[in-house]
Parts: C-alpha cells; structure tokens; sequence
C-alpha cells in the first residue's frame, strides 16, 4: 500500500508539474475558493493508481465523490493542498494521500513535487522525508519558535477568521508564517522546521497525511484544548510537544469555531 500511495503521489505530482506555470483554467467554488484543470486532472490520476490495485477501497477525496467502497480501507486524497499559491505560479503546493484502515490512518504521503520533497509516515514506524527520518524539534520557548498556520475560506464573512489567535501568536512568537499549504505545514513540523502549527476549519484530506506524519515525528497533534484532533473536527494544533502548553494557553484568548 505504502508503495502505490508513493506512485500515486509521484504521479499527481508530475501532472502538477507539467500544468505549473501554464494558462489554466480556473474556476471559484466560493469567494477565495479555487479550483483548477490541475486539481481534477492530479486527482484523476492518483484515483486511477490507487484504483488499479485496490478497486474496491472506499476514496474521499477533494474534488470529486467516488461512492461507497470497502468501508474498512479508505484514502484521503488532496490532489492539489495549496490551490491559490498553484494558480498564482508561487512554487509551493502538494499532494497529500492518507491512508485510513477501521478508521485508523496507518500511512500518510505528502508531495512537494516542486522541491522534490517526499514526506513518508508510517503508523509506528516513523517519519521520513526523503528517505531520511524526520524528528520535530527541541526548542523549548514559545518566544524563539517559528509557527506556521492559515485562514479559512470564509475569513471575509466569519469573524472566527484566526486573525485574532495570529496576532497573539505573532506577539509571542519568534514569527508566524501563512505559506498557504496545511500538509506542508504539518511536514514542516514534522521535520522539525516549523516548532508548531495551528489551524481551524479545515477538511480532513488538508491534514490525515500530516497529522500522522507529526506524530510520527514525535510530535504532537490535539485539538486547541488538547484532546485527541479528529481530522473531520474544525480544529488542529500540531507541535513539537515542548511548546503545546504554551500553544493551547494563547488559543484560549481568540475566537473558536463551533
Ligand atoms: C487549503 C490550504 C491552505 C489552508 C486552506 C486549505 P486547498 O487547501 O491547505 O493552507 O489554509 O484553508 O483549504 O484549497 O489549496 O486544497
Ligand atoms: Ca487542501
Ligand atoms: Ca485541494
């Protein structure tokens, strides 16, 4: 499995690759939500990998319904996590695939294929990028992090828009970062370049592959009140562990979803 979530990913990718930078066709699914040939053409692809070996596991994924499958096996796909910065010709996007068995994600695969960055977790046997395996990091102060997170879709209409939790965290931090790219983001963590990552309002394929991924990492990952972060709830804070605390005491003075 972990072999065609990589083929599938690689092959989502290369098709991301050859539509980068290209006139594409680009459509709105909400006021910032876009959507493009590449999202659906990558997805295809990966669907199409999976589907050759595994005709039966059930697929949730971005863009399209696949129906009911094999309820015990089930991928999470984003074929294209960080759609805007794609449209826009800014070099940083992914493929994100998780895998999900009774309900468990056992495997998470997140693809940079414009910095050729393999991102690899295994439920219980580690992270990797690259081959290499990954650890988060060891800083151990909120004031010396860089943290990572993004805004919701709705952000011009909600006011639990996130704006409020970045300017806290950007006061207590070293710098916070929007790079526009939740796997990334968690990979990031994971790898020990981002020391944590907060978010809300998210779907589950932006986060099944990273959540693991930092988890494997030695990390952890919760919702803003540090229970267990359920990849269809509306909340995610991942960190390197040491810095959690701190994390979820800043959260509690901004707005919540839900
Ligand atoms: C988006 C990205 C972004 C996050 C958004 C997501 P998409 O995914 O992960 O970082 O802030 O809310 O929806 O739409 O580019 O696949
Ligand atoms: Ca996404
Ligand atoms: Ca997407």
């Amino acid at each position: 499995m972990k072999e065609i979530a990589l083929r599938a990913a690689r092959e989502g990718g290369r098709i991301l690759m050859q539509k980068f930078g290209t006139a594409l066709r680009i459509e709105h699914k909400g006021a910032v939500d876009l959507v493009t040939e590449a999202d659906r053409e990558a997805e295809q692809a990966i669907v199409g990998v999976i589907r050759q070996t595994f005709p039966r596991h059930s697929i949730l994924a971005e863009e399209a319904d696949y129906g009911e499958g094999n309820a015990a096996y089930r991928w999470i796909i984003d074929p294209l996590d960080g759609t805007t910065n794609f449209a826009h010709a800014f070099p940083w996007f992914a493929v994100s695939i998780a895998l999900e068995v009774d309900g468990a994600v056992v495997l998470g695969v997140v693809y940079n294929p414009a910095n050729q960055e393999m991102y690899v977790a295994e439920k219980g046997r580690g992270a990797y990028l690259n081959d290499v395996q990954i650890r988060v990091s060891t800083l151990a102060g909120i004031e010396d992090s860089l943290l990572a997170t993004g805004f919701p879709y709705d952000r011009k209409h909600s006011e639990v828009n996130n704006y409020d939790h970045f300017l806290n965290f950007q006061q207590a931090a070293q710098a916070c970062r929007r790079a526009g790219v939740a796997s990334l983001d968690l990979a990031c963590t994971a790898a020990g370049r981002f020391d944590g990552y907060w978010e809300m309002k998210l779907k589950p394929w932006d986060v099944a592959a990273g959540k693991l991924l930092v988890e494997e990492a030695g990390g952890l990952v919760s919702d803003f009140d540090g229970r267990p972060c359920d990849i269809f709830g509306a909340e995610i804070l991942a960190s390197n562990g040491l810095i959690h605390e701190p994390m979820m005491d800043l959260l509690r003075h901004g707005r919540r979803p839900g």
